[in-house]
């Protein structure tokens, strides 16, 4: 079972402004169409540091295998979750963002705002997704397919066990 970590950036959550929705709604699709658990929930506000050392903490202490953060990808003063998740990868997964990117044009040219990154610490890989609960669900359909044969591979399976098989394209 995969072990999902949600990270929400949001000032306005944080601060109980307003209830975070997007958290929520990765939970239920990752439910719904993985085999996968969240073990781990949390917002925090737009702080580099922050998000920097709660992705550190659930890559290297907790060990999860994926983590998705939600907000912060932006061209807002404070969006700056993508620069704090490329302090902490150590490899970078530029296809996932891509595909992302190719499908949500035809959504919102507003996708082309979004500067999320992709990329992996140790054996966590760690997504960005835009922070309204419509663009994060949208998003995550774009990268579903792939995930569960991404987890195969960062757990090092041998080949044939990672099973190496053509998923159809959505
Ligand atoms: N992607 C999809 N698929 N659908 C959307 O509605 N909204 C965009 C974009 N990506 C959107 C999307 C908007 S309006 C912004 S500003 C950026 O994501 C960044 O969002 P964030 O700052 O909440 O992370």
């Amino acid at each position: 079972m995969t072990r999902v970590g949600v990270l929400t950036v949001s000032d306005r959550a944080a601060s109980g402004q307003y209830e975070d929705r997007s958290g929520p709604a990765i939970q239920e699709m990752i439910a719904e169409r993985m085999a996968a658990q969240v073990v781990e929930y949390s917002v925090v506000p737009d702080e580099f540091d922050a998000v920097r050392n709660i992705l550190i903490t659930w890559s290297d202490e907790r060990k999860l295998d994926l983590v998705f953060t939600t907000g912060g990808t932006g061209f807002a003063p404070r969006d700056l979750t993508p620069e704090a998740t490329k302090s902490v990868i150590e490899r970078e997964a530029p296809g996932l963002r891509g595909t992302v990117r190719r499908d949500s044009r035809l959504i919102t040219p507003h996708a082309m705002l979004s500067r999320a990154v992709a990329g992996i610490r140790g054996h966590t890989l760690i997504v960005n997704l835009p922070g309204s609960p419509k663009a994060t669900r949208e998003n995550l359909d774009s990268i579903l397919p792939a995930l569960p044969h991404a987890m195969e591979l960062l757990l090092d399976l041998p080949g044939a066990a990672a099973g190496h098989r053509a998923t159809v394209a959505p």
